[in-house]
């Protein structure tokens, strides 16, 4: 009999490690394999076990239900069907994720049998002109926040003359409501290494970094043993897959702090120093870590790389709407009743995500407001749901996708409560190299109070803070702050009015 359990954190949280060893206890002849998450949270710990016609599901499992899963299948009493056949999987795209849940994460062997490796052996073949053309002709933008189209970014990094140059996957994942990185790396550690390979061979950089935070153990456990595992089969070292130039990788365990994320305090971090903001220019792509041309990429945009290899270009790039092409991984979290991955083309509306993918809030009360994109990401009414989920579409309504979290609220939410977070959280996280952003999110905690306690007069010394944030702060920290702060002011203003009146 083998059974699948996942070792991806949110199970383990939900009690994964017990089951394991319930199931241990009851049947040692059972082969127990811990995948990644299939994505759906609420069901989690998840068990499926391998049947004639498919992987079943039991979930969500307690320590009481073990015992069933040794008896008639059928009968169990939180069995869901095939695993393929639930419709939260079944109406997916899994391109970058579609092993993840699937193998087991350290084995190479299972990685291979299900398409791994392809994309790679495709590469070895190709000059390092083709492979960054095969990434700009995918369209793929970077998934880390910014939207940056990856194939210039590895074409400025291919083009620079230099004796070294380096790969920096970013797995800092600070967003608030973000995991993709975390499940890909815990769930599927090879398609990072893989992509991490492509992309060295793309740009003629021989050495890699993966920037892992630390309040992510599982992830960096998973790492780094996939690091050992894949330079014992020869996917790292001297000679790639025993044909092309040397690559190797390290994984570098982050003390967390939400800037660190940012690119140029990373690689200060990452060389030792503290983290904190560099100007650009010059970019990092020219002169990145140690002063060599660098690619810093998202764990998101790296693992999606082999599947473009894989399965050429054109197949990535006919996913999507608009200049935003192929698959997002959305991570739906907040107050909300089915929250976890799902993996689709761009395009969607907020709205479908919200109700029909989320199915409304988990208190059972309207929908408020969707912050999307993390901290900086705005806050969204129902009367924008119809926007298409794409980075054009969000930035044309004051917004953006960032990492593609979404947070939802119900109608408890107080958003002036919520626009002091967003200052507050940007006075406590500032790297304090700029005065817009170290002083002016004190300033504006301050100023949000002043409307609190119902000083009308403060409302337009937000506004003006919020601009001069905006156009004056050095990085996205202090220059996006805003956006959260004055969607909140905008969509929801009976917040901020309400409490003048209460105070008048
Ligand atoms: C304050 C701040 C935090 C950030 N945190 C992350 C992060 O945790 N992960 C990430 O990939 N990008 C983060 N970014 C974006 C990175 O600076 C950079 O754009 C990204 O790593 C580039 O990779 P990509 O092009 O693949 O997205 C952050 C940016 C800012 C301003
Ligand atoms: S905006 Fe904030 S985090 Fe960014 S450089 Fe300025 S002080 Fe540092």
């Amino acid at each position: 009999m083998k059974i699948y359990l996942p070792l991806d954190s949110a199970a383990v949280a939900l009690g994964a490690d017990e089951i394991a060893a319930a199931i241990h206890a009851a049947r040692p002849d059972v082969t127990l394999i811990r995948n990644g998450s299939r994505g759906m949270v609420w069901l989690e710990p998840l068990v499926e076990v391998d049947t004639p016609a498919g992987r079943m599901a039991f979930g969500p499992m307690t320590l009481e239900d073990v015992p069933a899963l040794f008896g008639d299948l059928a009968k169990h009493p939180k069995a869901l069907g095939l695993t393929e056949d639930l419709p939260w999987m079944k109406a997916q795209t899994r391109l970058t994720f579609a092993r993840v849940g699937v193998i087991d994460p350290l084995s190479l062997a299972d990685y291979r049998a299900h398409g791994g490796l392809k994309g790679l052996e495709r590469a070895l073949g190709m000059s390092q002109a083709d492979m960054v053309a095969e990434v700009t002709n995918s369209g793929l933008r970077g998934r880390g926040g910014a939207g940056f189209p990856t194939g210039i970014k590895w074409k400025t990094v291919s083009e620079a003359k230099a004796d070294r140059k380096y790969i920096v996957c970013n797995a800092d994942e600070g967003d608030s409501a973000t995991f993709a990185d975390r499940m890909l790396m815990e769930g599927d550690p090879f398609t990072l290494i893989e992509g991490m390979v492509i992309a060295g061979l793309a740009c003629g950089a021989t050495k890699g970094f993966v920037y892992l935070r630390s309040e992510y153990p599982i992830a960096i456990a998973v790492m780094q043993k996939a690091v050992e595992i894949a330079r014992a089969e020869g996917l790292l070292g001297a000679k790639v897959l025993g044909k092309g130039p040397a690559f190797d990788m390290e994984i570098r365990v982050g003390a967390g702090a939400y800037v660190c994320g940012e690119e140029t305090s990373l690689l200060n971090s990452l060389e030792g120093k503290r983290g904190i903001v560099r100007a650009k220019p010059p970019l990092p792509a020219l002169q990145g870590f140690m002063g060599r041309p660098t690619v810093v990429n998202n764990v998101i945009s790296l693992a999606s790389v082999p599947v473009i290899f894989e399965k050429g270009a054109d197949h990535y790039k006919n996913f999507g709407l608009g200049r935003s092409r192929g698959t997002i991984p959305l991570q739906i979290a907040g107050n909300v009743k089915y929250g976890g991955l799902y993996e689709i083309a761009f395009g969607l509306t907020l709205g479908e995500i919200v109700d029909k993918i989320g199915g409304g809030t988990a208190s059972g009360r309207p929908v408020k407001a969707v912050q999307v994109g993390g901290p900086l990401g705005a806050y969204f009414p129902r009367s924008l749901f119809d926007t298409p989920f794409g980075y054009e579409e969000f930035a044309g309504k004051d917004g953006l996708i960032g990492h593609a979290g979404l947070t939802i609220f119900d109608d408890s939410a107080d958003m002036l409560e919520m626009a002091r977070f967003a200052m507050e959280f940007c006075a406590i996280e500032s790297c304090g190299k700029c005065t817009p952003c170290r002083i002016g999110a004190v300033r504006g905690v301050e100023t949000i109070n002043r409307i609190k306690r119902g000083d009308a007069a403060a409302m337009p010394i937000l506004t003006d803070l919020c601009n001069t944030m905006k156009s004056g702060s050095l990085c996205a920290l202090g220059g996006f702050t805003p956006y959260p702060v004055m969607s909140a002011v905008t969509h929801f203003p009976d917040d901020f009015q309400t409490q003048k009146e209460a105070a008048e």
